[in-house]
């Protein structure tokens, strides 16, 4: 880990309490370059312990990070005070609840990252998940800045990359946005996907980009 933790906003020790056994170490990547291109506004919703906001943080203008459970809430507050990260402000919400406010009152971000929970933890679950995954995506692409980022995740196996990327399409024809797939992610190094497991590859992390 040496290497990436370098330079890196750090987390507080996490507990067996927490959600994930205390930290999303499959997005560790991710979140550092998240770090490296953030910038202006950021909002990072499903934020947990803030791994993607803190990071944002480094050089973003101002971070808001929500999550829905109140001790996620608490320990990304920590974890910015402990980093002396005055930019970054943290409050509970659903993250749907909050887009929605957020694209009615015409707020902009310069960067928005989604990181919802597994929504297809079941197959019959699959038409519910792609719903909630497009309608996620397509107001948080309303929110964006002309040449703004979308970093736009999706931990659900059920859910394969192809699927993935064809929901996020069709949630940019329904924003009206053109965008630009700059990356796609997957989990960490060190969460490799074994050939002939397809279901290890259930991490997708798309780097998105609104042109105009
Ligand atoms: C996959 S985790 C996020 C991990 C985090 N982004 C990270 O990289 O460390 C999903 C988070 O979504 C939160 N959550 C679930 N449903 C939510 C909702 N409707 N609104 C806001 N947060 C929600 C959970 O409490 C959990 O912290």
């Amino acid at each position: 880990m040496g290497a990436l933790s370098r330079g890196r906003a750090r987390l507080a020790g996490q507990s067996a309490r927490d959600q994930k056994t205390g930290a999303f170490l499959d997005q560790l990547e991710n979140h550092l370059r998240v770090g490296e291109i953030a910038r202006g506004r950021v909002l990072d919703l499903f934020c947990y312990h803030g791994g993607f906001g803190l990071q944002a943080a480094r050089h973003a203008e101002q971070v808001l990070c929500i999550d829905q459970d109140q001790g996620a809430v608490e320990r990304a507050r920590q974890n910015a005070e402990q980093n002396s990260l005055g930019n970054v402000s943290v409050r509970a919400g659903n993250a749907f609840d909050e887009l929605r406010a957020a694209v009615e009152s015409r707020q902009r971000y310069d960067l928005v990252i989604l990181d919802p929970p597994a929504f297809a933890k079941r197959h019959s679950a699959l038409a519910g998940a792609r719903r909630a995954y497009k309608d996620l995506n397509l107001r948080a692409l309303r929110l964006l800045e002309p040449g703004g980022i979308l970093i736009s995740c999706s931990c659900s196996a059920r859910v394969t990359a192809e699927m993935f990327e064809e929901l996020l399409a069709e949630a940019a024809v329904d924003a009206r946005r053109r965008v630009a797939i700059l990356e796609r992610r997957g989990a960490g190094r060190d969460h490799p996907v074994l050939l002939g497991v397809p279901e290890t590859g259930y991490l997708k992390c798309f780097v998105l980009q609104a042109l105009d």
